[in-house]
């Protein structure tokens, strides 16, 4: 099953103390470990204008991993972030790397499927990267995004599209046998995005920019470090597949800017 590391908090504690170099509370030094997309922490700075965010704003993210993300807005802006998540293990995980980071009075996190969770009042913002994948319904899911949004809220996403019908080398980063993705193209997300009830503010294939991101990164080899793969099942394998299906154009990433509409 992907997403089914049950003890991904211990392997997050072994690596940490093998690396006693590595201050989890500095800003950034977690980002090979704790970023699940392509692109780093350089992608999620690429989508935070995006969000025009207002000081006091409460971004959600939606399908927040291991907090990556959530914890990287925090750190740049100031803003809270609340991270929504259906795998318990990564919650925890989430939560206890955001304690390191001192940073649990600006981030949260609750386990379970945006189609349950209730917030008490609407968020300002969202973000979602590199979860729609393994949502068959996009339209639907997209909607419970929108109904957690005050209207006028932006949304941005940084996602995985398939341009044309291809065969892809599993395993992936979200999925070990491709039982559970549905990778669609991009005309078909932004049509689910639209029909969801989000106006596109812009729609951009990132794939270039992913290119030059995979050989700037990994130009000298692996970067020293815990790093992502070393806590999923089949981890480097996942990430080697996706980034040879990116390079030889088979999957595109597009990064979109979103605002929900007024009614
Ligand atoms: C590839 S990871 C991306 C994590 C995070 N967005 C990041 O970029 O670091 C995909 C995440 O989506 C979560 N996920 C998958 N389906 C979901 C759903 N229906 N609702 C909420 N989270 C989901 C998984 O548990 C996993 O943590």
């Amino acid at each position: 099953m992907t997403y089914g590391e049950p003890d991904v908090d211990q392997a997050i504690d072994r690596l940490l103390s093998a690396h006693p170099e590595v201050d989890a509370a500095a800003g950034g030094a977690l980002d090979n470990l704790d970023q699940f997309h392509i692109g780093g922490a350089e992608a999620v700075d690429l989508l935070i204008p995006g969000l025009a965010l207002a000081e006091g704003d409460v971004i959600l993210d939606v399908g927040s991993g291991f907090g990556g993300p959530a914890r990287q807005i925090a750190r740049r802006t100031g803003n809270h972030v609340v991270g929504v998540d259906i795998t318990a293990a990564y919650v925890e995980a989430a939560r206890e790397l955001t304690a390191r980071a001192g940073l649990s009075d600006s981030v949260r996190f609750h386990t379970g499927d945006i189609a349950s969770f209730h917030p008490d009042a609407p968020f300002a913002a969202a973000l979602t990267l590199h979860v729609q994948m393994n949502v068959p319904d996009k339209t639907a899911w997209f909607r419970h995004i929108a109904e957690r949004l005050a209207p006028g809220a932006r949304l941005a996403v940084w996602e995985v599209c398939r341009p044309h019908p291809a065969d892809l080398p599993w395993p992936m980063p979200w999925s070990l046998d491709g039982t559970d993705s549905f990778v669609v193209p991009p005309e078909e997300l932004l049509a689910s995005l639209q029909d969801a009830g989000f106006t596109p503010v812009e729609w951009a294939n990132e794939s270039a920019w992913v290119k030059e991101w995979l050989d700037t990164t990994f130009a000298h080899g692996l970067p020293p470090g815990p790093a992502l793969p070393m806590l999923l099942d089949d981890g480097y394998t996942r990430v080697l597949n996706y980034a040879s299906a990116l390079t030889d154009g088979t999957l595109e990433v597009w990064r979109g800017t979103f605002t929900r509409k007024s009614a």
